[in-house]
């Protein structure tokens, strides 16, 4: 369970500026497993709404399903409920610290968007981190894939234009947040053999929606980004103030233009693929 963001009322709104970005990565990572890909049972560790899990249906066996928030498992499984039915995807209300799946019993794990959501930092060594990675270490086949999606620290300061609003909320959510290194280092601990690391420059979180200059005024636009829940009240009046006095002036879409520069060579996210030995 997120420490910070209520997931119940954001489920009812996630879809509306969130897509499932970085499927090519995913399928090529799946790839170089064992099995072909039709054959391949993945886990979707944090599945959310199901967006990830909805896009890679049809290019494997099954998929296990795993949530903590009965909101957002609620929603992936109205979306799939006929291939529910056909016994194509399976949903678990579980902490994926320890998860209801047998050893050796996945080709593939992908985790998209969650790490920062475990209640864990670098001061007590990131101990959450470390217990995930083994449990997908635990239940991925030999040969199986890991990949993770995660935003970098710097990545957060550079890849967001609304993000130079509300700098509090940046730290907040950094100090959350393991570093790219960090995470090759655990797997390697954990037993993972080898990672590489891919930024794809064009993905965007919030697809067309990240683009919408105004809507940082929507409470609905800000459920699509978990930082938001990191501003504290008296700051987002003053952002709202800021924003509104922006739009007024005719000067909002070119300060977001200004702010979105970095973010075409940083990029928004980091995909880690790793392997486990045969
Ligand atoms: C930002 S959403 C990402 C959802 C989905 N993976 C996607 O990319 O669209 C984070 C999700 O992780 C789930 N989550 C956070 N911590 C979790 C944990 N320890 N175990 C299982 N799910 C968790 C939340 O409930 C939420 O649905």
């Amino acid at each position: 369970m997120s420490t910070y963001e209520n997931y119940h009322r954001t489920s009812q709104v996630y879809d509306k500026t969130r897509t499932a970005g970085g499927i090519d990565i995913i399928l090529k990572a799946m790839e170089e497993g064992i099995l072909p890909l039709s054959e391949q049972v993945l886990l979707d560790a944090g599945c959310g709404t199901g967006l990830y899990s909805a896009a890679l249906l049809n290019e494997v066996r099954r998929i296990e399903a795993v949530d903590l928030n009965a909101g957002m498992l609620g929603m992936a499984q109205d979306k799939l409920q006929a291939e529910e039915k056909q016994g194509r995807i399976s949903f678990h209300q579980t902490a994926i610290n320890s998860l209801p799946l047998p050893d050796k019993s996945v080709d593939a794990v992908m985790i998209n968007q969650v790490l920062h959501h475990l209640p864990d930092d670098a001061d007590s060594g990131w101990p959450e981190h470390k217990k995930v990675f083994n449990e997908f270490f635990r239940i991925l086949k030999p040969g199986g894939r890991l990949i993770i999606n995660s935003c970098s620290p710097e990545q957060l300061e550079l890849g967001f234009w609304f993000y130079h609003l509300i700098p509090d909320a940046i730290k907040a959510v950094q100090e959350k947040t393991i570093a790219l290194e960090e995470i090759a280092e655990q797997l390697h601990e954990v037993g993972f053999f080898s990672h590489r690391q891919e930024v794809p420059l064009d993905l965007i979180l919030q697809d067309e929606a990240y683009f919408q200059h105004d809507g940082i005024l929507d409470p609905d636009w800000r459920s699509g980004d978990s930082i938001w829940s990191l501003v504290e009240d008296k700051n987002l009046t003053d952002v709202l103030y800021k924003t509104q006095h922006l739009q007024k002036s005719g000067n909002l879409k070119d300060y977001m233009l200004k702010h979105d520069q970095l973010r075409k060579t940083s990029g928004q996210v980091t995909f880690t693929v790793a392997g486990k030995q045969f």
